[in-house]
């Protein structure tokens, strides 16, 4: 609340850091500015120093040296999935489903989900995260994790519709959109999360539909992952692919999230273009799983709304979504064999406002600007591997490692600072998160 004759000072002012943050059409780059924060918005964002109504802060942070950036977007990924990390790699993708991670699923209670995701909080907070899309079971103990680390996150209950208990899965998922949906200040929102066409037969889409409909949500869904999905749907689809399926049924007339969409046709791509599907390209575990190449610069020439995401940890195995956005320029350089695809700036756009996008969040993150939700990254960027200056666009999607980041706001609240993560004991979450793997798999 304004008071007359003076304005509110701001919470935060980061005083002096070069400021990096894409827009549309390209990325901005100010050598020396000022970002203040009030509440939870940006109040300013320009050259240093600000004017004196965003000057005496109740914090300021000395940004020398520091770049500052919008928070990195995962677009996909499955939180709790850090337990499985490392239990089972280099095996064929049915074989690692069947004998491993959905065995030691089927073990999973509430409380691992809690500390799995609390793990992947901790690990996305270290890596300039501020934002994930997730979608797994037990998700009220992924919003409890949201709510403690204070990230921010789109929730989803993965749905499977061919298997006992799908009704009392969709029940669930509607239930954490009721309880969760803009809770947090707004930090959580919700979908419903139908895993996959050839997991949800069309009858238990179309609940999944009234529902949406009924709770005002969108979907998140995994599609055309593997050559196999593909071929099987058009076998049993009368030739259709499954985006072609889904925009039969009706999916697309809803907000909708798509995972990975690697073997996807021109038609294809048009239907995402045209319906404004947002889709989260995971290059990293489509490369460890050998699921093919996803045609991302013919989606991004087309206008798709394409994001970047990471995953579960079981098949990346890592949340780092600079990691990502770096593994994404050097793949569709390789396979386009043309080096100016995917450009830094392209790259860095992908893992933020090109994410905000895929989620539909780009009114509220994705950029540093006024009146956007203060979702801000501090980069140290006084590394040898940050030397010379010639573009520092280029040093941080080709050189810089996520370690090199100091500092993290989400929500106008510092969640880490100088390297030490402020709303939980990151002790205890190693800890309760190797307690809790370990009996997950010796069981
Ligand atoms: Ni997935």
């Amino acid at each position: 609340m304004c008071k007359t004759g003076q304005t509110e000072r701001p919470d935060i002012l980061i005083s002096g850091a070069q400021i990096v943050s894409p827009r549309e059409e390209g990325p901005l780059v100010l050598p020396k500015g000022d970002i203040a924060v009030s509440g939870s918005k940006i109040a300013y964002v320009g050259p240093s120093p600000a004017p004196p109504q965003f000057q005496g802060a109740a914090k300021v942070i000395d940004g020398s040296g520091l770049v500052a950036m919008p928070g990195f977007v995962n677009a996909h990924t499955h939180a709790a999935m850090t337990l499985f990390r490392g239990f089972a790699d280099d095996m064929p993708l049915m074989a690692w489903l069947t004998q491993k991670i959905w065995p030691a699923e089927a073990r999973l209670k509430a409380n691992d989900v809690y500390w799995g995701t609390m793990l992947a909080c901790v690990e996305m907070i270290r890596a300039g995260v501020t934002t994930f899309a997730d979608m797994y079971f037990f998700m009220d103990e992924t919003a409890k994790a949201v709510d403690r680390t204070g990230m921010r996150a789109s929730l989803s209950r993965g749905l499977i519709g061919n298997a006992p208990g799908a009704e009392q899965g969709l029940a669930e998922g509607k239930e954490l959109c009721e309880r969760w949906n803009g809770a947090c200040g707004g930090r959580i929102t919700t979908m419903l999360g139908p895993h996959a066409p050839y997991t949800c037969p069309r009858s238990f889409l179309e609940k999944v539909m009234e529902a949406a409909s009924e709770l005002g949500v969108g979907m998140h869904i995994h599609l055309s992952e593997t050559e196999g999905e593909v071929r099987e749907c058009k076998a049993v689809h009368g030739g259709l692919s499954p985006i072609e399926l889904m925009a039969t049924y009706g999916l697309f007339e809803f907000p909708v999230l798509a995972a990975h969409c690697v073997h996807v046709s021109d038609r294809d791509i048009e239907i995402l273009s045209a319906r404004g599907v947002g889709v989260a390209h995971n290059p990293g575990c489509n490369m460890k799983i050998s699921s093919g190449i996803a045609p991302v610069p013919k989606m991004l020439k087309a206008g798709v709304r394409v994001g970047l995401g990471t995953d579960g940890a079981a098949s990346n195995n890592n949340l780092d979504l600079l990691e990502e956005a770096r593994i994404a320029a050097f793949l569709h350089k390789l396979a386009s064999s043309d080096p100016t695809v995917l450009a830094a700036p392209e790259a860095l756009y992908l893992a933020t406002l090109g994410s905000a996008r895929a989620l539909r969040l780009e009114e509220t993150i994705g950029t540093i600007d006024e009146g956007k939700k203060a979702d801000i990254v501090l980069m140290d960027s006084r590394r040898p591997h940050m030397y010379p200056r010639h573009d520092m666009v280029s040093h941080i999607v080709y050189s810089a490692r996520s370690s090199d980041i100091r500092t993290v706001i989400i929500d106008g609240r510092v969640v880490m600072e100088d390297g030490v993560i402020t709303t939980v004991d990151e002790e205890e979450v190693l800890a309760r998160a190797e307690e809790r793997a370990q009996a997950l798999v010796l069981k």
